[in-house]
């Protein structure tokens, strides 16, 4: 065997046994928006619903928050505490909510 299959067995175990820790993490993660969003996403107030937003879209937004191309107090400052990995977690996470 190569190191490189080697190396490709690992990744895919990996990210087996990580898909159940991964999933929770998101809900953690998301539950931090839910103050002001809705929980998971459905938002009564004034912000917007984040339920249902395509994946993209939201990684772009969060992107845009972070570099601050598009201007929020709120939401560039929140969007800088997360990471790339965060940030497609939380994307396919709210994606799903319907
Ligand atoms: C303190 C309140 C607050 C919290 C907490 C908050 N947001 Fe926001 N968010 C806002 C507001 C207000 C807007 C609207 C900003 C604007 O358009 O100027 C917004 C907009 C957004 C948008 C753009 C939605 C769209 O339709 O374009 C995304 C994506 C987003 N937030 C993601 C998140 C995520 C993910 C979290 C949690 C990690 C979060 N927000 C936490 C207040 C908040």
């Amino acid at each position: 065997m190569s190191l490189y299959q080697l190396l490709g067995a690992c990744c895919l175990l990996l990210s087996l046994s990580s898909l159940h820790a991964q999933e929770r993490n998101a809900a953690l993660l998301a539950s931090a928006c839910a103050a002001c969003h809705g929980t998971n996403g459905h938002s009564v107030a004034g912000t917007p619903s984040l339920a249902g937003l395509d994946k993209m879209y939201f990684v772009e937004q969060m992107q845009l928050f972070q570099t601050g191309q598009r201007p929020s107090t709120v939401m560039m400052k929140h969007a800088k505490g997360y990471s790339e990995d965060e940030i497609r977690l939380l994307a396919e996470f709210f994606s799903q909510q319907k």
